[in-house]
């Protein structure tokens, strides 16, 4: 995609002033603001009606940048090397003197920090004085946004200005990795598990769901396309769009496919959009077919998942 400098050149100037700006990343679109100013911060939790004990993501063009805000390790370190600028994010210990905003952290001593690799946002971010809190950029506890009309769709003036970036390649979040002890997932993503445990040859635990103290994002409840969803459908009831893997030779309307060949990548790169799609054309519910439990499928089966405690 062809980079236009003078719309990063305008992101920058809101930016700047502690206004917000969708920004698009390889994994989903993301509500930007200045992660240094707490006024910027507060925008994003109200634009997006996010409960203020839910904390931000912060990204950074590299980790020179992130030194100055919090303590890594070797663990980090290997993954930064391998996979970064890319869908992980890592969970790590605040400094002291860190200039993150408190409300970005809701004055937690950890920070959950990402480098995007979609080109346009790192344009931005080598550019900008200080790192960017973006949250997806969808309303709480909704489906993300994968292309700059579903952020214009969520939020309409709601955003003073929408950087436009493409469809995002990827198209579901990164995966969260608790780096500061023992590697644990927080989160399933676009970075397989295995891939992490091959690189640093160590068990990673997993507990999703497991503790109590469970932030918003990570509940039960999220990823919700706003209508009923059901998984591991056998067959589709009457008046239920049917949301099915690999493309089939039936011409009906309320079928749908994640992908024309049964490929996980483009599963995950059309599931928003057509979650979106399906609730747009008024369907009130959704049943949804086996999808293969691997790789990639397992994030786009626990986003499902969630989607069906709506
Ligand atoms: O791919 C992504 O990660 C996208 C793009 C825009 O970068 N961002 C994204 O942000 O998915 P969000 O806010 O929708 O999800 C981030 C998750 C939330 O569930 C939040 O609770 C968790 O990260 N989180 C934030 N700070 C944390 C912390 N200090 N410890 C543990 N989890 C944290
Ligand atoms: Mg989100």
């Amino acid at each position: 995609m062809k980079i236009n400098f003078s719309n990063i050149k305008k992101a920058k100037k809101l930016l700047n002033k502690s206004e917000c700006v969708a920004i698009p990343t390889e994994t989903v679109y993301g509500l930007a603001g200045n992660a240094y100013s707490n006024l910027a911060c507060q925008k994003i939790f109200r634009i997006k009606k996010r409960p203020r004990n839910n904390p931000l993501i912060v990204h950074y063009y590299g980790y020179k940048d992130l030194k100055k805000d919090c303590y890594i390790n070797q663990d980090f370190i290997k993954l930064y090397k391998k996979f970064c600028p890319g869908p992980l994010t890592f969970i790590l210990d605040l400094k002291k003197d860190s200039k993150i905003s408190k409300v970005a952290t809701n004055n937690k001593n950890t920070l959950a920090v990402r480098f995007p690799k979609h080109l346009i946002t790192r344009n931005l971010l080598k550019d900008l004085n200080f790192p960017l809190a973006a949250p997806s950029a969808n309303q709480s506890s909704k489906v993300s946004s994968v292309s700059s009309s579903d952020v214009e769709r969520d939020f309409g003036r709601g955003i003073k200005y929408i950087l436009d970036g493409g469809k995002s390649s990827i198209g579901v979040e990164s995966t969260i990795i608790d780096v500061r002890k023992k590697p644990k997932v927080l989160r399933l993503g676009a970075l397989d598990i295995s891939s992490i445990r091959d690189l640093l040859k160590k068990k990673i635990s997993f507990n999703i769901n497991q503790n109590k103290n469970l932030l918003p994002g990570q509940s039960r409840i999220h990823y919700s396309p706003g209508i009923p969803l059901r998984v591991n459908a056998k067959i589709k009831r009457k008046d239920e769009a049917f949301l099915l893997f690999k493309k089939r030779k039936i011409d009906k309307p309320n079928y749908f496919f994640l992908s024309k060949q049964g490929n996980l990548s483009e599963a995950a790169r059309n599931l928003y959009g057509t979650l979106r799609r399906i609730k747009d054309y008024k369907y009130k519910s959704i049943a949804v077919g086996k999808i293969p439990n691997k790789g990639l499928g397992k994030t786009i089966n626990d986003r499902l998942l969630r989607a069906s405690k709506f």
